[in-house]
């Protein structure tokens, strides 16, 4: 009797695999995290390509492909010493050193070499301005780093690797990476730190503004004016820390949103639209604005994403970001945050080069940890003040009567108003959900389908219960809601995005929690650029 029930046993294992095979296919093809493309195939010569000495020089960014694909793992790459990145702006002499020595060998590799700084250089170009397509979908849609949920962990493995291959090229496996504490109004973090200003050295870029140099505070709203105080910078850097870190509490609302296999940035629907983390759009891209040159086409070297990485600051930049990923994560006061947790993101790969000029194949979920890849942050001195800054509220009223008087529309959600253009600025009375607030929800207003032409620097500034706001409205109070920054692309692609933030702490700072709508207004600035949205909604989320 045991074999025939052996064999019967053995029937059903062999049946359920048959019956398993298509199930499993019919789960591959709904899912669609975002996989490597075919290196192959590089599209940046394309016919999208601007004419013109000056812009084409950004298109040859393609990459060199050294050899077969290896996959990360963490045994392959098991950490033999921490690495620990600190401060720049308090980084020892022997450190200062190290960075220079280990940038020199950097630059002075050639060209073809995947760990040369151009290389390094071009990985952030190619797959920001369309180099690669997405691979496994139907129809030519570009592979794009930015815009949402991928952002955070792709430069964060960006940032593992270029750490290594700077450590092995000065022969320290220890060799760390120095954060530029842009955040700490305090103790000086927020200038451009002083080793990168050092002429005739490896870490020095003649691209950079010559306005936002030591000791100018660099901003962080990007309606800062040359004559403001700097208590009212600071105060407003303050306030954009705050708003875009601690208010911003969810995943979505801070590391942004899902970007699937098959969803075309320049080409979507506001149902569709990507989100961008407050991370990103707020601080992160202000920061590429201001020390891009504008004296240059494009902002270079920073302001813009084809050659922001040629700069060594942006490394440094970048680890800030990435540090303060960990601190929304770990150091709030309202306990420890949660990153995404969708199988899409999860299982998003892409491919970098590592120290040996290897080519790898990484996945998101093997990044979600820093100190599982050796990567440790010291502290930032002054995170706490910015985690406590208690913005002020500049009114004391509801501004709807005023507004309704001097003819502000009520704006509703998409696709109720058609396509409303901002001009320089825009305000709108929007209600507020009737329902009482379930809790573990936020209050989130949503700038539905914002879409904008990428060939100049612009700033979407929002802000309740100011009607009539300008780009002299100050961003150090209550009613100061966010900024959504936009640097150039050299494909001058077009942008369609959501925008999204946290609105119940301003109206509660402002004592607007009873009010059935509120006045909210958008001001445009830093260039010219037309902005247009599709509606304006406020509702609840989960937390
Ligand atoms: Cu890939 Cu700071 O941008």
């Amino acid at each position: 009797m045991k074999k025939p029930t052996a064999r019967s046993a053995d029937f059903m294992v062999l049946m359920s695999r048959f019956l398993f095979i298509p199930m499993m296919l019919t789960i591959c093809v709904e899912a669609s995290p975002i996989t490597i493309p075919d290196l192959t195939k590089c599209q940046i010569a394309s016919a999208s390509a601007p004419s013109g000495p000056a812009d084409t020089l950004f298109f040859n960014c393609c990459l060199p492909i050294s050899g077969p694909i290896v996959d990360f793992s963490f045994d392959r790459y098991k950490p033999t010493r921490k690495h620990i990145r600190r401060p720049a702006h308090r980084a020892s002499e022997e450190h200062i050193a190290k960075y220079i020595k280990a940038y020199e060998l950097m630059r002075a590799l050639p060209d073809t070499d995947p760990r040369s700084l151009t290389v390094q250089a071009n990985i952030h170009c190619s797959f920001c301005n369309g180099g690669y397509l997405q691979a496994g979908v139907n129809g030519n849609i570009p592979l794009q780093v930015h815009f949402s949920w991928l952002f955070l962990p792709w430069h964060r493995w960006y940032l593992y690797f270029h750490e290594r291959i700077l450590g092995s090229l000065i022969g320290d496996p220890g060799f760390s990476l120095l954060y530029w504490n842009w955040d700490d109004q305090v103790y000086g973090g927020n200038e451009i730190p002083e080793l990168f200003t050092r002429v005739n050295t490896s870490l020095y870029d003649a691209k950079r503004r010559a306005e936002v140099q030591p000791p100018t505070i660099v901003p962080l709203a990007a309606t800062t004016l040359p004559n403001m105080s700097a208590s009212i910078v600071t105060n407003q850097n303050l306030n954009n820390m705050y708003q875009s870190v601690v208010t911003a509490s969810t995943a979505s609302l801070f590391m942004g949103g899902a970007l699937r296999a098959g969803v075309d940035l320049s080409n979507v629907t506001v149902l569709n639209n990507t989100l961008g983390g407050s991370l990103e759009n707020g601080l992160h891209t202000a920061i590429h604005y201001y020390v891009g040159d504008p004296t240059t086409q494009l902002l270079q070297n920073m302001g813009n994403f084809g050659t922001a990485a040629r700069d060594p600051l942006f490394y440094s930049h970048h680890s800030n970001v990435d540090r303060l990923w960990e601190v929304w994560r770990l150091n709030m006061p309202d306990g420890e945050r949660a990153d995404h947790t969708d199988p899409d993101f999860l299982n998003a790969e892409f491919v970098f080069y590592d120290e040996n000029a290897n080519m790898v194949r990484v996945k998101v979920s093997d990044v979600l940890d820093n100190q599982k890849l050796g990567v440790y942050y010291k502290k930032g001195r002054s995170d706490h003040v910015w985690i406590n800054y208690s913005p002020p509220a500049s009114t004391n009223e509801s501004a709807v009567p005023v507004a309704l008087s001097g003819g502000v529309p009520l704006v509703g959600e998409s696709p109720l108003n058609g396509t409303i253009s901002i001009g320089t600025n825009f305000s709108a009375i929007v209600k507020r959900p009737s329902e009482e607030k379930p809790s573990k929800t936020l209050e989130v207003l949503t700038i539905q389908g914002v879409q904008v032409a990428r060939d100049q620097f612009v700033a979407l500034v929002a802000f309740v219960n100011i009607p009539w706001a300008t780009e002299n409205t100050t961003t150090d109070s209550a009613e100061y809601l966010g900024t959504f920054n936009i640097v150039p692309d050299p494909a001058k692609s077009s942008l369609n995005t959501n925008v999204k933030y946290e609105i119940g702490d301003n109206l509660k700072r402002i004592g607007l929690e009873k009010e059935a709508e509120v006045v909210i207004s958008l001001v445009v600035t830093g260039s010219n650029a037309t902005v247009t949205i599709q509606g304006l909604k406020i509702d609840y989320e989960d937390q």
